[in-house]
């Protein structure tokens, strides 16, 4: 992610009507990792509609996030082949352990929960991919040691 402003984003877009609203939320999506409320505001503003639309149009494709996200990204694969083998228990124990559901970021900022669909590793479900890396026969015991680690990293490193 870098640091170009929703401004700059704004002014790639000549003359931006409502068909560029995807197209401009994605954009901004891509540089700040989540839509926030302040830039469905400006946005709203410059495409002449009202934020509820904008809000409206956003949720309704689940590639857009609203919240900003955590240091870590958790994947809970919910494919059938991770369902069949109980990666709802793992998605349960994984909500409760770090204090939020699925789409959202952890209050400490540390974790962002998504649920995903089949990530293409079904010979070892249930799957959960944390930053990036793939963790194979998944179980609540599991899931809470990964995010012990990652707590402890995080607070050596402060
Ligand atoms: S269903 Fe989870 S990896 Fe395929």
């Amino acid at each position: 992610m870098s640091n170009i402003s929703l401004t700059d984003i704004l002014k790639e877009f000549r003359d931006p009507a409502r068909d560029s609203l995807i197209p401009i939320l994605q954009r901004e999506q891509q540089q700040r990792g989540f839509i926030s409320k302040e830039a469905m505001i400006v946005i709203g503003e410059k495409l002449n509609l009202p934020v509820s639309k904008v809000y409206g149009v956003a949720s309704f494709y689940n590639q857009f996030r609203f919240n900003a996200p955590g240091l870590h990204q958790i994947q809970v694969c919910r494919g059938t082949a991770c369902h069949v083998k109980g990666s709802s228990t793992v998605l349960d124990s994984l909500e409760m352990d770090v204090g939020c559901k699925s789409g959202e970021t952890s209050k400490d900022g540390l974790f962002s929960i998504e649920v995903v669909a089949c990530v293409g590793a079904c010979s070892l479900a249930p799957v959960v991919v944390v930053d990036g890396e793939f963790h194979a026969g998944m179980d609540s015991t599991k899931m809470r040691k990964i995010n012990k680690t990652l707590r402890k990293v995080h607070n050596a490193e402060r």
